[in-house]
């Protein structure tokens, strides 16, 4: 396929909202800031302008199988889904399988779901068994991939033992995420990871357990999903009515390498409005839309929004969270997301938010959103949350067990997504226009994506 090319716009450090910086709001915490927050990484990303086939089209969906997903590191599992030898899930991506299992050693590893007689997906759910038996004709390999069984082996005097192993998927394990490779020559993980690491090092992520894994299906691109996730600029349209304590467009973006981060902060007002909102208004407004519903709150006077969430959280988080004390009213209060390309959005500090989205089969035009909500406890680990599927037509709100009033924001989100899929695919122009610098996350992914279908 000719790939139609990115437009690339000189970029320059443009301009910024009105308001406060999110470094501003750093200067007035009383505890140590920690370096990741101080750090600041507006890259230089040219202004892209993406060509609109790239959402729309089944040739561009397979030249991304065959260029991203069969080349990049992505997250497949959470090491804690397979706690027990045998322990298996399957992650499917596109019209790709792969079974991750943990074999009797207590080793991670992943093969293709695939049998090697005459193709059959080995494994359709995921489960705990001993061994790999496809349920056509019963051909059965070992955990470590090594073939163990052929029924009537005399049949076939000419399979040889050792050819037909498993072939190998590449594993790494990071964050107590497990992360699947399937280029035999792909770049080693650290390289991918990057630096990502130093910036959860107050937040270890392999000391969460899975408290919720919701999966739903959307009819639109799994990057037009994806993006609506990427940046505050849509709040001011979207979720008008949490606009009292947040600062939408006084978020900070950064991008590195390979990943990206916004920082927006919360109990501080939106710029976008004309009257300044009470202390008292700022928390009112995010305690409708909080992780945690809880009761009412009142602003003490010799205290902000801010240092009041900050302190409720702390009080939340205390029993699980011992350094909880160290952690500043930003850690607490704000919304950092980042994303490791292509398609992983771990928040940072004790957010307890993970995102994926992934194509859904072989469409352009139908994708997965996942949300796992990761959340630290205390003494033995509880078992991980099995998924729940939220089907296309089923609302979010679906997902108000798992996620209380978070639900109603994402059903927001949900609202627009195949609409937005619709008018691309209804478009007479050619490409999408992403902001100078509240959508650098997009404009840095599709960067990135564009340096993967060149290789
Ligand atoms: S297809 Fe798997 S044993 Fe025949
Ligand atoms: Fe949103």
């Amino acid at each position: 396929m000719a790939i139609e090319p990115l437009i690339e716009i000189e970029a320059g450090q443009g301009p910024r909202s009105s308001g406060v910086t999110y470094q501003d709001l750093l200067d007035a915490e009383t505890r140590e800031v920690p370096e990741v927050l101080r750090m600041q990484a507006a890259r230089e990303t040219p202004v892209v302008r993406v060509p609109i086939d790239r959402y729309t089209s089944q040739e561009f969906h397979d030249l991304e199988v065959e260029k991203v997903w069969k080349k990049v590191w992505q997250f497949a599992c959470r090491e804690e889904q397979i706690p027990e030898p045998g322990d298996h899930t399957v992650y499917d991506i596109a019209n790709l399988s792969i079974l991750v299992l943990r074999d009797e050693s207590g080793e991670i590893r992943a093969h293709h779901n695939v049998c090697l007689h005459r193709g059959r997906a080995l494994k359709d759910f995921d489960g705990n068994s001993s061994d790999l038996r496809c349920p056509f004709h019963g051909w059965t390999w070992n955990l470590d991939g090594s073939l163990k069984e052929i029924p009537c082996r005399w049949d076939f005097p000419d399979v040889d033992q050792d050819d037909y192993a498993l072939p190998p998927v590449k594993v790494a394990l990071w964050g107590g995420f497990v992360f699947i490779n399937l280029d035999p020559d792909c770049e080693p993980f650290e390289n991918h990871i990057g630096d990502l690491g130093k910036h959860f090092e107050r937040w270890p992520l392999e000391k969460r357990y899975t408290e919720a894994h919701v999966a739903k299906l959307l009819r639109c691109n799994w990057k037009v999903a994806q993006e609506a996730f990427m940046e505050a600029y849509h709040v001011v349209g979207t979720h008008p009515q949490i606009l009292a304590g947040i600062g939408d467009a006084n978020t900070q973006y950064d991008a590195w390498d390979t990943f990206s981060r916004a920082m927006t902060p919360n109990m501080t007002p939106s710029p976008h409005l004309t009257e300044e909102p009470t202390e008292q208004e700022m928390i009112n407004s995010m305690l409708s839309v909080s992780l945690d519903e809880g009761p009412m709150f009142n602003v003490p006077e010799d205290m902000t929004a801010r240092q009041m969430l900050g302190q409720m959280t702390r009080m939340q988080l205390q029993a699980q969270v011992p350094s909880v004390q160290e952690l500043t009213d930003a850690e607490l209060a704000d919304s950092f997301y980042y994303t490791l390309f292509p398609n992983f959005h771990p928040w940072g500090a004790y957010n307890k938010i993970v995102y994926r989205f992934r194509p859904y089969k072989n469409k352009p035009n139908e994708c997965i959103m996942e949300v796992l909500f990761l959340s630290p406890f205390r003494g033995r680990r509880p078992p991980a949350a099995k998924v729940k599927w939220i089907d296309f037509d089923a609302p979010w709100s679906d997902a108000i067990p798992e996620f209380g009033s978070l639900a109603k924001v994402f059903s927001q989100d949900a609202y627009n997504i195949p609409h937005v899929q619709k008018g691309l695919e209804a478009a007479q122009h050619t490409h999408v226009t992403f902001a100078n610098y509240q959508e650098t996350k997009i404009r840095h992914f599709h960067t990135l994506l564009e340096k993967y279908l060149q290789a």
